[in-house]
């Protein structure tokens, strides 16, 4: 059956972990549902993942939506989200509506992630959920604000632990399903965890989160560069180049393609 918000509502309950991960082509969402991955997210991580920028800050809405289609093909049972990038809802709560509208029209995923949890973002939150349009919060390091915060660890003094709590708490209120944790403190994530109806789910926010989620080049060993509280489960690159390398040999020996 194919996974739904409530559905991950139910999981915290039942102290069932959620397991998460990005996806930005239509094999690799193949690849990742048919192995039972509960939440795929269209992360505006794929900026630097699949398009070697730098940072997320330049990819477009265009952009997304290209690659949530092509996810979207590949995704039978997974809840399917998709980041809401750089400047498409900061502007105005009608640019996020837009933004978001044309998300779940115009490629078929269930939800849409925006970070930040400050005052405005809370009330596009709200909005957007009273439309009809299911959303998912993002607080601690948010990369889209990477000139702003860097990407240092969040919330380590008592004072911005309390900041990043009190917004999660707002995103709950504001009708958020759930909830990224990135790169704070595992015993602040415990904390938000713990008062949050919503499950939260954690990348670099230690274990006592209701979910993890990876980005998947990580994972996989693809990516140029990865934060220091990813984990590689396979060196990918590893086995790519081996492969390449066999592939070079057997055309300059003559023996790919056989008789
Ligand atoms: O873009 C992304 O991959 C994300 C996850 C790290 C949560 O936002
Ligand atoms: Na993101």
């Amino acid at each position: 059956m194919p996974v739904t918000t409530h559905q991950l509502i139910q999981w915290k309950q039942q102290e069932r972990s959620i397991v998460a991960l990005t996806a930005w082509d239509y094999a690799i969402a193949h690849v990742l549902d048919a192995a039972g991955v509960d939440l795929i997210l269209v992360g505006d991580s794929l900026a630097m993942v699949a398009l070697g920028y730098d940072t997320t800050l330049p990819v477009t809405l265009d952009e997304i939506l290209h690659h949530a289609k092509a996810v979207r093909r590949g995704v039978k049972r997974a809840l399917l989200v998709a980041d809401l990038p750089f400047m498409s809802y900061q502007e105005s709560v009608q640019q996020a509506l837009h933004s978001a509208g044309r998300a779940l029209k115009e490629t078929g995923v269930q939800a849409v992630k925006l970070e930040g949890g400050n005052p405005a973002i809370v009330a596009t939150v709200a909005q957007l959920v009273q439309a009809g349009i299911p959303v998912m919060g993002h607080v601690g390091l948010t990369p889209q604000a990477v000139h702003h915060l860097g990407y240092r660890q969040q919330g380590q003094s008592p004072e911005t632990a309390d900041h990043i709590l009190a917004e999660a708490i707002a995103l709950e209120q504001a009708g958020a399903f759930s909830i990224i944790l990135e790169h704070i403190p595992s015993d602040l994530a415990q904390q938000i965890t713990q008062k949050l109806t919503i499950p939260t789910i954690g990348i670099g926010a230690g274990p006592h989160c209701d979910g993890q989620v990876l980005v998947t080049a990580d994972l996989l060993g693809l990516s140029v560069r990865q934060p220091p509280f990813a984990k590689s489960y396979v060196n990918l690159r590893e086995v790519i180049t081996q492969a390449v390398q066999d592939y070079d040999a057997e055309v300059r020996e003559g023996k790919f393609p056989a008789k």
